[in-house]
């Protein structure tokens, strides 16, 4: 089974869908370590709960450089075959993406290739969008824009604010990461479309 990782930055509710999908023995992934950027992390607490070892990688008052040479070392040491990014609020660096090429996904809260970054939500609601959604990606050294997939779609309400938005797209991120990371895992290629 291929050893993963999750990186994480805050509530973790990725994190969780990701582990429980691989309780399942049959899976071709096993969580092997959860690490958050800091220590206040909700999540840290949620993958204690689940049984799987956990680690914090502090990035505060360091450089990117050392920060990632610590995240680096972590992984390594665990033996980490995939890296799933699941919330983790750090841009990584070209020199760090290369280490881990073709190893590490993440999770983005818009249809890429539209709305990198941040603030995707209201960004679709004053571009007038009808549809939102997720995309889960291949991370390379250019920000939310590595190869897709999967996409989960919804339609976007009249009275929808970023919130709703956000909230109503958090349950279908829950469905498509592990759907995905299952197929990565597997060495399945293809995307997956998941629809509300
Ligand atoms: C998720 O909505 C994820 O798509 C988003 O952060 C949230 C994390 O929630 N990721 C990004 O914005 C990445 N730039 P979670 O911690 O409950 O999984």
């Amino acid at each position: 089974r291929k050893r993963v990782a999750i990186l994480i930055s805050g509530s973790g509710s990725n994190m969780v869908k990701l582990v429980e999908s691989m309780a399942d023995s049959g899976h071709p992934g096993e969580a092997v370590l959860v690490l958050a950027n800091k220590a206040e992390a909700g999540g840290l607490t949620k993958a204690e709960a689940l049984g799987v070892p956990v680690a914090v990688v502090a990035h505060k008052g360091k450089t990117r450089e050392e920060f990632e040479a610590e995240v680096s070392a972590v992984l390594e040491a665990a033996e980490v075959d995939i890296v799933c990014l699941a919330g983790f609020m750090r841009v990584l660096s070209a020199a760090f993406v290369r280490e881990w090429q073709g190893r590490i996904l993440n999770i983005h809260p818009s249809l890429l290739p539209l709305f990198k970054g941040l603030d995707t939500h209201q960004r679709a609601l004053d571009a007038g969008m009808a549809v939102h959604g997720a995309t889960v990606h291949q991370v390379t050294a250019d920000l939310d824009a590595g190869p897709i997939l999967g996409q989960a779609v919804m339609p976007v309400h009249e009275d929808d604010t970023a919130e709703t938005l956000a909230a109503r797209l958090l349950p279908l991120e829950h469905r498509l990461y592990p759907e995905v990371l299952a197929r990565f895992a597997a060495g399945s290629r293809g995307r997956v479309a998941l629809f509300a």
